[in-house]
Order: structure tokens, then sequence, then C-alpha cells
């Protein structure tokens, strides 16, 4: 097959970041994706259904003229989210989750939450309206082992929320494990979790070839081959528990290339092309378009989009950087090729 034709997909975890940095990235996110959830994180993080409006105006603003994307808001809780909130943002309309960060778990995650019991309330409140908690799956304890903070977090706390609260829409983002996949699969159908094409494609000898590799450095960390190997099986099972969420989480070159480098990969300049690559290599091209294209949109309760796109297999060379603001920001496979290019 060296041509394929999909429903048009959606990014269901993506950062666009804010100002000039937003500018830079956003036209390749709307260039290939109908939709995005788009990520909280911000330095001041978007804790209220009116910063979200706010932040959505700037991003409607800035797209490309004639670009047809959506993008879905998500709010941060805290631990001071209350009830309220959930149901101003269900009311809104354009708030479509809201994100749970363990404070100082990740990028912007100060303000995230110290002890999930303490938001009962505002979860029951989530359950009621429908609206969908977006889950940074890892333990921020210091003594466990950085590779083993997201299978930790399963044991410690998610097992326990998703028992909690039956009803509760739960999407554990970006996992990195056999675990989490094998979690996902036993767990009610409440319960589902997005995918990165870096850690379908990657693992963890990426960030040390032959030397240290600042821009495959992300959080949850890239995992061993066996891990890589259980995710790319969840991502072609064709069960509507896993779909496509880049992750992409730009950052400008000095801030990773640095004493203490920033955690995430570049991936939206290449959104839908680094899944296909990795779909084609399992030959499994045929459930891309579930993974990338429905099982999102039928969890999310949102339609489907009419759309289609084409991918065909023609390799492209990808930059070395691209502007970022006034900064410069290095792609995942930058100066090399991808096999797949939008048609
Ligand atoms: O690698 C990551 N980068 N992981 C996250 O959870 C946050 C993200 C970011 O915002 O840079
Ligand atoms: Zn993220």
């Amino acid at each position: 097959m060296d041509t394929i034709e999909i429903i048009q997909p959606d990014d269901w975890h993506v950062h666009l970041r804010d100002g000039d940095h937003m500018r830079a990235v956003l036209a390749h996110t709307a260039a290939r994706f109908g939709r995005a959830i788009v990520m909280p994180n911000l330095k001041l993080p978007v804790t209220s259904t009116e910063a979200a409006a706010r932040y959505r105006d700037r991003i409607l603003q800035v797209l490309p003229s004639g670009a047809r994307f959506e993008p879905l808001m998500s709010l941060y809780l805290t631990d001071n989210t209350r009830p309220d909130e959930i149901r101003r943002a269900r009311d809104a309309g354009f708030v479509h989750a809201v994100k749970y960060y363990p404070a100082g778990a990740t990028t912007n995650s100060d303000s995230g939450v110290t002890d999930i019991v303490r938001c009962a309330d505002t979860l029951e409140a989530m359950a009621e309206a429908g609206m969908p908690l977006l889950v940074h799956g890892e333990v921020t304890d210091p003594q466990v082992d950085v590779f083993d903070r997201e299978r930790v977090f399963l044991e410690r706390t998610l097992g326990a929320l998703v028992q909690r609260l039956p009803r509760l829409r739960i999407v554990l983002e970006h996992i990195t494990t056999a675990e989490a996949a094998a979690f996902v699969r036993a767990a009610p159908e409440n319960v589902a979790a997005t995918i990165t094409a870096h850690h379908l494609l990657l693992n963890r000898n990426a960030i040390f070839q032959g030397g240290v590799r600042p821009h495959h450095y992300c959080l949850p960390v890239l995992k061993r081959e066996r891990h890589r190997q259980a995710l790319v099986e969840a991502a072609i099972s064709g069960s509507p528990k896993f779909f496509l969420g880049t992750d992409s989480a730009p950052h400008a070159r000095h801030t990773k290339e640095n004493d203490c480098g920033c955690a995430g990969v570049y991936t939206a300049h290449a959104g839908i092309e680094l899944y296909a690559e990795a779909f084609d290599a399992a030959g499994a091209l045929d459930r891309l378009e579930g993974f990338a294209s429905l099982h999102g949109a039928d969890f999310y309760g949102l339609p489907r989009n009419t759309r289609r796109i084409v991918l065909e297999r023609r390799p492209w060379s990808v930059p070395q950087e691209y502007a970022y603001g006034e900064h410069r920001l290095v792609p995942m496979r930058a100066g090399g090729d991808i096999g797949w290019a939008i048609a």
C-alpha cells in the first residue's frame, strides 16, 4: 500500500503555547488535524473558563487564513478548582476536558494537584457534567525511579480513582509502558489512553545514542523496547480505548540544549506522518484511521470529521530547525527523512 485515504485525524493532546511561540507552531497542527485538545499548562495555567475563552480567541486570531481547525479547550485542575467552575466550563461548550497534573510532575505543573483526594467534589461534578479527566500519570515521589513513575502511579493513584468514580471518563495521557496499556485494556469502557508518535517510534536508547540527545527527552520519559512494542500493539489493536495524542511539546532550542533541559518532543510538523510510519512498520496501515480519526471523537462524544486526507509513501526531508518566535525549534527527525507525506 503506497497511499492511504483516511477521515481527517484529530490530535487529542497538543501543546500550542502562546504569543509568538503559538504563531510559529499552530500552522503545523492546523494543516493536519481537524481538531485538537489544547493543553492548559501555559506559564499562567488556564484554570478558569474565562481564561480558556481568552486563550481560544488568541488561537483563532493567529490561525492561518483558510484553515479549518477547531481548538478544543481544556482546563488546568488545581487543588482549588470548584465544582461550579466545571459547570461553567460545560455550559460554555468549548471546554472539552480538565487536565490533572500531579504538582511538580512536568513543565508548568507547579500549580497542579497536590493530592487528588482534595478534588473529590470537583471530580464528582465532572462525572455529572460528562467532562473527561485527562491524566498526566506519573508519581512525583523522588524516591521512585524516573522510569517507574508511570507504573507506580497506576498502583498508587489511578486504580483507586477509577474505582471511586465509575462514571467519570478518564484518559490516561501519553502512555509509555506495557503496564499502562494493560491497565487501560482491563479497565471499564470509561477509561482510555492517548499514545504519542515518538513513544511508538523510539525507545530509551534514543536518549543516549552516541551522546546525550536532549531533543529525545520528554515526560513520561521514553522506556525500553519491550514497552515500545506493547504500545504499538495497543495502537494497532483496533481497540477504541486507544487514540492519537501527539503531545507535541515545543521548546526553544537553547532551553533543551541546556544544563537543565526542558522535557518535550516537537512532532506537530509531521503530526500524522510519523504515525503513518509507525503503523506501516507494524504492517497495520489499515488500523490507522480508527486510531487517528475515529476512536477519540467517539470517546469524547463528538461527531467524526467528514473531510478526508490522503497519505502517500513519499520521503521528505525534515528541516534542521523551525523559527519559534525570536528563537529556534528542533523538530523530531531534524535533518532526516520521514517516509510518509500528506498528498
Ligand atoms: O515532555 C513533556 N512536555 N511532557 C509533559 O508532560 C509536558 C510537556 C510540555 O509542556 O513541555
Ligand atoms: Zn503534554
